[in-house]
């Protein structure tokens, strides 16, 4: 079977870089990218590539280069599911805010709407793609409403994980460690596993390609995405032990890191990890592990997220102590509101539960972000409901210009690494605060030395 026609259901961070560059790589493939959302959809068609919605490095020269050629971004849902032989699923997939499973469990309902409405199109056989996060055992259930909904076609349900990061989304999809697909394990799996094979092969090579059945695909992601959020929080844990011993969280890392069976990577402290993935997987598997009654394993990973969260207040606590226990009316600047460097997403970043405490505490915050756009910023402090969108739009001040941002106030903290905040003149900005002037490097990004010769009060995280 030779896939020629794709369309993808979600234009969001996964669906679009991730079309983007199945596009690029295949021109024989017709991709058509659809979304309910039409703003969404006339963004990524704005005729400036560089307006689209998602900013990844990278990533509007490969919407330049296949847009309108082989990539097509669409409202018309029905008309892309109709049309193609392979039908990615890359809708979001939130942690639910209601009824059972409340803020823990998986949100289906966008997955369900999706496999009602394939079920409703399709008149030809199709291969239907869980790109989304999923808990295990989301594929039979997709499966069950496209056999009993539909029109007597039939389909295979591949799951296909995405394991992309935010920030560097177009050199991973160009050079992914892994490519994994699970399928059902009947002659007709096999070949829709085959086809999607085909398709990564064009640009993977086929050593990487990892082939499994479908719940260990699913649980894969699940387990992936637990892994790395556990090393961040296994250093941050040792970075509250650094505070108090003297010991330095960045020499830890670097001393345990040469080990090769621990290794260097996502060991690096932080004021906390954030992102869509990281917390909403591990409570779904902590809600899957919790459904079997397997508690202790339920207890085990939970603990992962309880040391995030209390790694996020105790910035905001640090920094309160610090200002001699108020900041009331005192301006505090934030430098990044991001969850990481390089992307706009702000989705569970640190920099909004900080805020929060801080105004909770009546600071007043100043923010500058390269990337993140003001009502972004406003909309994710409104959606904490802590208090009304008046009171949090006299509360959050957003700057384009960081010199302007940090002009007058009495800390500077770090919630994103951005690479610029490195080379920003530091003397400037000191002179133009309020003194005795304080430093919170959340990202452990700065220089403290040199920061602390210019006469900053430096705080980084873990030392
Ligand atoms: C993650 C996974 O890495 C990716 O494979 C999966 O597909 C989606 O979830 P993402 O959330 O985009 O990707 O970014 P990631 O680079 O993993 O960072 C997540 C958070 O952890 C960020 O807030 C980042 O700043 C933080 N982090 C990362 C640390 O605090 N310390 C580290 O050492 C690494
Ligand atoms: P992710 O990070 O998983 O890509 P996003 O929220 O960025 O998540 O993107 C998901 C996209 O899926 C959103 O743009 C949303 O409008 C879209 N979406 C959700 N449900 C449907 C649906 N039934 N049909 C089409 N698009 C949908």
């Amino acid at each position: 079977m030779k896939i020629t026609k794709i369309c993808c259901i979600g234009a969001g961070y996964v669906g679009g870089p991730t079309m983007a560059v199945i596009a690029q790589k295949c021109p024989h493939i017709q991709v058509t990218v659809v979304d309910l959302n039409e703003q969404r959809i006339k963004d990524w068609n704005d005729p400036n590539t560089d307006n689209i919605p998602i900013y990844e490095p990278g990533l509007s020269e490969i919407v330049a280069e296949a847009r309108g050629r082989n990539l097509f971004f669409s409202t018309e849902v029905e008309k892309a599911i109709d049309e193609a032989q392979v039908i990615f699923i890359s809708v979001n997939t939130p942690t639910k805010t209601y009824g059972k499973g409340k803020g823990m469990a998986a949100d289906l309902k966008y997955i369900e709407l999706c496999a009602r409405q394939i079920a409703k199109v399709a008149k030809q056989n199709k291969i239907v793609v869980e790109k989304s996060t999923l808990p295990v055992r989301t594929a039979e259930a997709i499966k069950s409403i496209l056999d009993n909904t539909g029109n007597g076609v039939q389909f295979q349900i591949l799951s296909n994980p995405e394991f992309l990061a935010e920030g560097t989304a177009v050199t991973d999809l160009l050079n992914p460690d892994r490519i994994l697909i699970g399928g059902d394990t009947t002659p007709e799996g096999e070949i829709a596993i085959k086809a999607l094979v085909d398709v990564y092969a064009n640009w993977v090579s086929e050593d990487k390609i990892l082939t499994t059945n479908v719940w260990s695909s699913e649980l894969s992601k699940l387990t992936a995405n637990a892994f790395l959020a556990q090393r961040i929080s296994s250093i941050n844990a040792m970075s509250e032990l650094c505070e108090k011993t003297g010991a330095d969280v960045s020499e830890v890392a670097k001393a345990i890191g040469m080990d090769s069976r621990i290794g260097p990577k996502f060991l690096k402290a932080s004021v906390g990890f954030g992102g869509s993935c990281f917390q909403k997987d591990i409570l779904n598997l902590v809600y899957i592990a919790k459904s079997y009654g397997l508690n202790e394993v339920a207890d085990y990973w939970e603990q992962v997220i309880i040391m995030n969260d209390h790694q996020k207040r105790r910035f905001s606590n640090k920094i309160v102590q610090t200002l001699y226990n108020t900041v009331a009316d005192k301006k505090i600047t934030f430098l990044g509101w991001a969850f990481k460097k390089d992307t706009n997403d702000t989705r569970e970043s640190a920099a909004i539960y900080v805020a929060d405490d801080l105004i909770n505490e009546q600071a007043k915050i100043s923010v500058y972000d390269p990337k993140v756009s003001r009502n972004k910023m406003l909309s994710d402090l409104d959606y904490l409901e802590t208090r009304t969108a008046e009171q949090n739009s006299k509360s959050l001040a957003i700057f384009d210009d960081p010199y302007e941002a940090c002009r007058g106030s009495h800390a500077i903290a770090i919630l994103t690494e951005w690479d610029e905040f490195t080379t920003y003149e530091w003397k400037k900005i000191y002179d133009s605060m309020h003194k005795p002037a304080f430093l919170f490097d959340g990202r452990n990004i700065l220089n403290a030395k040199e920061l602390e010769s210019i006469g900053f009060i430096y705080k980084g995280i873990g030392s």
